[in-house]
């Protein structure tokens, strides 16, 4: 089976967990591509779709999902999205896409996140993905240096601009042991938008694609 087999099956494996007449919380990434395609089966069935980023808006819109602003909506059952690592605590790496911010945003309103991954992306320590943090332009330099004194190598990610106008540092070389911390601080320096560790928020859900089928974890 290939990775993105793996991917697929996870993807429509989540929608077990959409519920007739809700809101869903939709995230960004080749894996939640395939979750936008489960989801059109059930279009007629569900009220619409909250979206993290405008590359996962414009799919939902094509497949016939009403996308509603997240400030209109007041309760999102679930919220489905990848990640770039997960560890067996639930916390991830996310931002591999840039879309981490909006992300985080609908994640947090939402009332149960459903993590959905190949098995390539589990690891035991969160941080030889490189950590993305999203920053405002101007405080890019500043940030980097604060990113150095917690012992990273940022690096500015050229070329890109997420969807709220700002820039992305990933951040090398972290084996970050204590994920909630580690959020905390680097979210504390000025200039930093959020970083892509969701681990105060974590999965509630994970669902992994693997030769084998999909597996479900929960903690
Ligand atoms: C987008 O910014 C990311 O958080 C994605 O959720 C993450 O990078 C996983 O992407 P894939 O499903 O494409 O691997």
């Amino acid at each position: 089976m290939t990775q993105d087999e793996m991917k697929k099956a996870a993807g429509w494996a989540a929608l077990q967990y959409v519920k007739k007449d809700t809101i869903v919380g939709v995230g960004t990434g080749s894996t939640v591509n395939y979750f936008i395609d489960a989801l059109a089966t059930m279009k007629d069935d569900i009220e619409g779709a909250v979206s993290s980023s405008e590359a996962s808006t414009k799919k939902l819109i094509e497949l016939g999902i009403e996308v509603f602003d997240l400030n209109s909506v007041d309760l999102i059952d679930i919220y489905v999205d990848g990640a770039d690592e997960i560890n067996d605590r639930m916390d991830m790496i996310k931002g591999g896409g840039a879309a981490l911010t909006r992300e985080k945003i609908v994640a947090a309103v939402a009332n149960k996140f459903i993590c959905i991954v190949d098995n390539t992306k589990q690891v035991d320590i969160l941080g030889e993905f490189p950590l993305p943090v999203e920053v405002i332009p101007m405080a890019r330099s500043y940030v980097a240096r604060e990113l150095v004194k917690l012992g990273g190598d940022p690096v500015y990610r050229q070329g890109v601009v997420t969807d709220n106008g700002n820039v992305i540092l990933d951040v090398y070389n972290m084996k970050i042991l204590d994920p909630k911390v580690m959020e905390t601080k680097i979210n504390a320096i000025v200039g930093v938008v959020t970083n892509g560790l969701f681990a105060n928020r974590g999965a509630d859900v994970l669902l992994v694609g693997t030769p084998d089928g999909v597996k479900t974890v929960t903690l």
